[in-house]
């Protein structure tokens, strides 16, 4: 058997289905996780415990493998996570590191976008063979900013911003190639089929879900919000993903979730 490649966030969004395609694709797969596996996980996966915030467990974790899929994230940690991640690595065997980021954080100065970007250059500076692929918005994200509000009377969405959200399965699907080839530097970004306005998505998404609210859309001030209405979160010219946000819906929808 290969030597295992670990998914950080492997419980998560994009972490779930990347394991899934890496063992359909027969490779051995460790997930790490904060918690230990649940007792109806039946994935033919190993499990490590390590909290990344801690990192007590790290280098157990990297024990052998040939490389990090690294997609955990933790709203307020992901540099010093990060940063614990790469010297962990580089004391256990320099294995190839791939990292997911995201469209435009070096033009959107969200904090969480500045942590990435800091992230980011952790990797590139750290010795370490690296990839790094950005992405726009998963699917899942951008239908949670309306059902966060189902609650309200009114649906709000920041006028003039524009998503091009993209299948998670389609980025995991990238992912695995890019864990299973040589180091490549950064690659291009992957971004969604369509560039869509908010209140757009905002529409589709209530709709699927069979809610009638009206949607407004409200002026916002602020840097965050004018780098988004320029499109600094978008990349039409990499819109290489094929799902579609109503394809997304329907099968939310099929599958019971609202
Ligand atoms: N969502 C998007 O639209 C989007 C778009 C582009 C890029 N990305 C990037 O894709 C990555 C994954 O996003 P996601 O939406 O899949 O995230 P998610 O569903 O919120 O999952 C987060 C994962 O991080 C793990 N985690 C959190 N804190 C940890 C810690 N201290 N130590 C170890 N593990 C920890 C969690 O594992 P446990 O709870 O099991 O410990 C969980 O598996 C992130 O880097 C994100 O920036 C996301």
């Amino acid at each position: 058997m290969d030597r295992p490649i670990l998914v950080t966030g492997g419980t998560g969004t994009l972490g779930r289905a990347l394991v899934a395609r890496l063992l359909a694709g027969g490779v051995s797969v460790r997930v790490m996780s904060r918690r230990p596996r649940r007792a109806d996980d039946d994935r033919p996966c190993e499990w490590a415990v390590c909290d990344l915030a801690r990192g007590a467990g790290l280098d157990a974790a990297l024990a052998d493998v040939r490389a990090v899929v690294h997609c955990a994230t933790d709203l307020r940690n992901d540099v010093a996570a990060t940063r614990r991640l790469t010297e962990a690595a580089r004391r256990t065997g320099n294995p190839h590191l791939v990292y997911i980021s995201i469209t435009g954080i070096d033009e959107v100065p969200l904090p969480y976008y500045r942590a990435k970007l800091k992230a980011e250059r952790l990797i590139q500076e750290s010795g370490l063979p690296w990839t790094v692929l950005r992405t726009t918005q998963f699917h899942d994200l951008v239908a949670a900013f309306t059902t966060v509000q189902r609650r309200l009377p009114l649906v709000f969405t920041p006028r003039g911003v524009r998503f091009q959200p993209i299948e998670v399965t389609e980025v995991a699907d990238r992912l695995a190639e890019l864990a299973r080839a040589a180091p490549a530097g950064r690659v291009p970004d992957m971004a969604g089929p369509e560039v869509r306005d908010a209140r757009d998505l905002a529409r589709a998404t209530l709709r699927a879900a069979g809610l009638r609210r009206r949607v407004v859309p409200v002026p916002l001030p602020g840097k965050i919000i004018r780098s988004l209405r320029a499109g600094a979160n978008l990349a039409p010219d990499r819109a290489v993903g094929t799902g579609t946000f109503e394809e997304y819906l329907a099968a939310r929808a099929r599958a019971g979730q609202r």
